[in-house]
Order: structure tokens, then sequence, then C-alpha cells
């Protein structure tokens, strides 16, 4: 996903903007740029390939862009291969070479996002005379808007309007005009973007990170709405292009909640900050003693008609959405189904006449949850956001929002945000089961007396994880790795085997462990890992005798259960124990030592753990 950032201000742009985009290289790139505009000089476009540092470099950290006005860049490849040509940003005018140095051109602009009828707008400026230097979507939309400044001579506000009319996609647009020296304008649509002003600055950016250092009020444009940057100033737009006020959002987050706080990466970071995460979501949900939802306007009313969830998402979230299947149909006795954002999205769905769609999302910006979400609203099925970012698309689009409170998450791989989830997922089951009468009110205070004790219990998991550390070196070099597991075991098996993939890039599979024996289990040879989850004691014997068959055939076993079931260890080599809880929270308990173990792994293979190869944070694309 591509990070942008914005400045006009007294102080100079460049080294500001470089810093900005330093804070967003979580969501991923593979080139930059920037340009910077000194005074009402024509602006000045570097860009390069490759991280953020050989930008800094070639800018001599920026000093060699004099300007207090500027946009700056990180690109992940949409349209087009990872260059210098396509990198951002991109102008109107035509561009020799690698398109950096001063420019000529009328407009200059960086976007993030995908510009679907892109082709379609090329054709028509080329008829128009237009010629392109690169491959990308971004620099037809630029293109266009100097199309229409041109031919309306209306000003920047109207030629975006116009502009915002004629494509379809995705985008979060940040442009300057030369004849609009120290102003930047803004528009977005289903991608992220924010704002912010100082007394003598304004400063926009696609992520709070970037700019916190520098204000903690910030502003969400809408859809189809226009920023207008001055120094110290912001104003805003409609598709009109009449002037709209705003109120701002204040980021409680502390600039320091962005910064590693003292750890190797942000993954072991957050992996820390789980029962803060866990506290701060269970406090934004419960008050006086009882689950309160009445802010997302799920109040007890909307709770009593619902007969049907389906739960939609990518990745983690989906796996949260497994282990709510088995939590709503244990705890509330709602039949429930899981969908993968990417299948839901193109498939024939048939909406039950109280369903509710719950999307999940950590971004809230993911391409394929926000498909789903809007199929189910065109479809008129009631829509619940559980997200984390806060003023995201999802979370605007959705009919209800139940946010989790777990604090920017930088590292690609979600671990925080994940047990964040599960904690509004557990809520919500508690509370629609109590307000249909599934439970009564001595269950329902037994199953807030539980969740309560699941910070502590995580932060004792933690004090643990050297054991983990040891083993996760000790199967550094591993091949193929099985994690299986029965009912919410398998659901938590699901998120171990991810973990383990995207951080140590090991392959590695969740399974079933009752479907083994349908094939898989032919694959398992001497020393390959079996790591079994078993916190379901209802079925824990049905998935020891599946880790035997696996030993049976030389498999090295890893037990992970909770204290006092001993005698597994009559089966596994190494165990790893965990404190109880009630049956249907204990993926938030069990999935600590996978994330660790997945974790420790990628470490130990000397693995960069919060940028993986190929991963986005948010992956806004198709
Ligand atoms: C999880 O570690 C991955 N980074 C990925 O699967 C992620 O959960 C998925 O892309 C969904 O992202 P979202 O929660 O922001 O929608």
């Amino acid at each position: 996903m591509c990070g942008i950032v914005g400045y006009t201000g007294q102080q100079q742009a460049a080294p500001i903007l470089l810093d900005g985009l330093g804070r967003l290289e979580y969501r991923g790139y593979d080139s930059a740029g920037l340009a910077i505009r000194d005074g009402g000089a024509l602006a000045q476009v570097v860009k390069s390939t490759g991280k953020l540092r050989s930008l800094i470099e070639k800018t001599d950290e920026g000093r060699t862009l004099p300007g207090t006005c500027g946009i700056g860049h990180t690109r992940w490849a949409t349209h087009g291969e990872p260059s210098q040509t396509n990198a951002h940003p991109h102008v109107s005018g035509n561009c020799t070479g690698s398109g950096s140095g001063k420019v000529e051109s009328e407009v200059v602009g960086v976007h993030n996002g995908i510009i679907e009828n892109y082709m379609e707008l090329k054709a028509k400026l080329t008829r128009h005379g237009y010629q392109f230097y690169s491959e990308t979507d971004t620099e037809v939309v630029i293109k266009l808007v100097d199309y229409y400044y041109n031919k309306y001579k209306l000003g920047p506000v109207d030629a975006i309007n116009r502009t915002l009319v004629r494509v379809r996609g995705s985008y979060a647009l940040a442009l300057m005009f030369r004849d609009y020296p120290g102003e930047i304008y803004a528009a977005r649509k289903d991608a992220p973007l924010i704002l912010g002003a100082g007394s003598d600055f304004s400063c926009l950016a696609s992520d709070v990170p970037a700019i916190l250092n520098y204000t903690r009020s910030v502003y969400y444009i809408g859809n189809l709405e226009i920023a207008k940057l001055l120094p110290g100033e912001l104003h805003f737009f409609d598709l009109n292009g009449d002037e709209i006020t705003l109120e701002p959002t204040k980021i409680t987050w502390d600039a320091k909640a962005a910064e590693k706080n003292g750890y190797e990466h942000f993954m072991i970071k957050e992996i820390h900050e789980q029962p803060e995460a866990v506290r701060n979501t269970l406090g934004s949900l419960i008050s006086g003693g009882k689950i309160d939802l009445s802010e997302s306007g799920l109040t007890d009313e909307v709770l009593a008609d619902i007969d049907f969830v389906r739960f939609t998402a990518c990745g983690s979230a989906w796996h949260v959405g497994m282990t709510g299947q088995y939590v709503l149909e244990e705890m509330a006795a709602i039949e429930t189904r899981v969908e993968l954002a990417s299948e839901y999205r193109y498939r024939r769905v048939l909406p039950r006449g109280h369903e509710l769609l719950i999307v999940i999302s950590q971004s809230g910006e993911t391409a394929d949850s926000l498909a789903a979400l809007r199929k189910a609203k065109s479809m008129g099925v009631r829509t619940l956001a559980i997200v984390n970012v806060v003023g995201s698309t999802i979370a605007h689009e959705a009919d209800h929002v139940l946010y989790t409170h777990a604090g920017p998450e930088i590292a690609v791989a979600t671990t925080k945000a994940y047990s964040a989830q599960l904690i509004a997922v557990y809520a919500l089951a508690v509370q629609l089961a109590y307000v249909q009468g599934k439970i009564d009110g001595q269950a329902y205070g037994n199953y807030l007396e539980e969740l309560s004790a699941l910070p502590d219990k995580i932060t004792r998991i933690l004090e643990e994880k050297e054991r983990i550390q040891w083993f996760a070196a000790k199967f550094a070099s591993a091949k193929d790795i099985f994690f299986v597991g029965r009912g919410l075991d398998y659901s938590i098996s699901l998120e171990g085997s991810l973990k383990a993939k995207e951080i140590s890039y090991v392959h590695s599979e969740a399974y079933a462990a009752g479907e083994l024996k349908h094939g898989t289990i032919s694959l398992i040879e001497d020393n390959t890992l079996v790591i079994g989850v078993l916190t379901q004691s209802a079925i824990f014997e049905k998935t020891v005798s599946n880790m035997a068959e696996c030993k049976a055939r030389g498999a090295y076993l890893m037990a992970l259960t909770s204290y006092g079931n001993y005698s597994v260890e009559d089966s596994a080599d190494f165990t790893v124990y965990i404190p109880k809880s009630d049956p249907c929270f204990m993926a938030s308990l069990a999935v600590v030592p996978l994330q660790l173990f997945g974790y420790y792994s990628g470490v130990a293979r000397g693995l960069d753990v919060d940028k993986p190869r190929n991963l986005a944070k948010s992956v806004t694309v198709e």
C-alpha cells in the first residue's frame, strides 16, 4: 500500500516529508519520491527505487531540496513495475529520463489507490495531445486534472472535482499547482488520508504515525471531498466546490506508541502490548459491569432480532471470524458462517432475513473486505465493522462499528489487533447470548469475569517467552510445520500457521486434527514438526491420539495446552502450558505462544520480521 505525505508551512518541507515517509514504511513499498516548491519556483522532483534510505541519501537528507511546501510518496506497485520512472510524484507535463529535476508542469501529484478506468482516460487524453512517460494510472489522473484545469480555468478545486466525477476506483491524492505556490490540494475516495494543521503549517498523510510528531488533532475528509492546505490553514470542499466544515478527531495515541519503545522489532513490541490492547478494548465495551455496545448502534433491540451471523474478512482477521463462529454457536446458539472476503465478493450470496454481516479488518482499508461490505449493504444486510483504525473506509461505510483499541499496529504481521478483535467478538457473543435469553445473569457475570482476567493471563504467558524462543531456534531450519487442532483449536491453528509462514517463510499448514488421516498424514516424515493445540478439554484426547499417529510416523510433537494437562507429556516431546480460561476465550491465550514462535523463528533466520517480503500491512488492492 502506498504512503503519502504533504507539508506546507514555515519550515523546510523535505526533511519533514522524509521523516513522515519513514513512519509509513510499514505499509510496504518499492520506491519513493518528493516534490518540493521553494516559493514561486517550479517544483523540484526527486525519486528513487528501493528503500527510503536511497532517497534520503540522494537528497542529502532533504537539504538539496529547499522549499517550505511539498509532497512525498512511497509506492507499492500496482500498475507498472517498480522503477524510477513509475515512482511518484508524477507530473502533468512530459518527463524525460527518470522524471527527476525541475518540472515545468502545471500539476504535480502523488496517489495511493487504483484508477480502474485509467486506460479509457489515457486514450481520451492522448486524443487531446497528452503524452505519457510512465505505465502508471497515477500519471493519467494527474494529467486529467491538468486537462480540466486548462480547459475550464476555474482553479484547482474545480479541476479536481471534474476529475473525481470522471475517474472510477480508489484514490488518495495530493497535488500542487504551479500557479498556486505554497498550497497543496488533496482528495480521496476509499483510500486513507488524514490532515492536520498547526499555527503556521498544515500537513497530510496516509496514516496517523506520519504526522503525530506535529499534531494530534486530525481531520478525515470523506469520499469525494477536497482539502486545500495553506500554512496554518485547512479548507474543505464538497463535490460542488462549496466550502464545508469538518470537526477534528483527537488522536490519543502517543507518538512513542508508534516507535519501538526499546524492543528490537515492532512485532515483539506489539506482542507485548496485547495485555493493554485487550484491556483497552474491554474497557471500551464494558462499563458498569455490563457490556455496552450502544455507541455502535447495536442496541439490545437490534441484537434480539439477529438469527444469523456471517463473518467476512481476510488473513488473520478471517481467523478471528473462524474463532467467532465457534464462540457464537457455542455461547449464543446463533447459526454462523465465515467467509473469505475475496470469495464472498464474487460468489452468489443468499442473505438471510435477520442477518448480521460482520466485517473484521485491522486497517479498515482492505479492498476485498471493503468490497464484501459493499456487496452486503447492496443486498440490504445489516453490517457491523470491527476495525482498529478510526475513520477508515470500512468504518465509515458499515452500519455499525466496534473499534478495537489496539493502538497503531506497525508490524505487517498482526498480533495485538488480532487479540483485540477477538475481544470485540467475545463481547458481541456474550451480549447476543444474554439478550436472546441463551444465558442467564450468572453465566453473563462469569463470562465478564473471565474476560477481565485475560490481560493478566496473557502477561503471565509473556513472562515465560524464553522457552518458546529456545524452541523456535531449535526448529529454525524446519522445512514443514503442521499445526493441528479440533474445533476452536483448529481456528487457533490457522493463526499459528500463518504467523509461522509470513514471518519465517517456512511452509506450514493448519489442519483439523481429525482430517489428517484423509491424506495429509502422508507428508509426515522423521522430525517433521507437528504442533498440537489442545485447549478444548472435550476433545483433548481425540487430538492427542491424532498427534500420536503423527509421532508413529516420525514427527516431533509440540503440545500447547493448559496447566494441569500434564498427561500430554506421555506423547509430546515439548509442551507449552498456558493458563486456563473459559473454553470460548482460549484463543486469546493460545495464540500468544504461537505468535512468539513465529516471531522467534523469523529472528533465528535473520529475517526482516516487521516487513516480511512481498507483504503489505494493508492490502488495498485486489
Ligand atoms: C496478518 O498477519 C496479515 N498481515 C494479513 O493476513 C492481514 O490480517 C489481512 O491482510 C487483513 O488485513 P486487515 O485486518 O487490515 O483487513
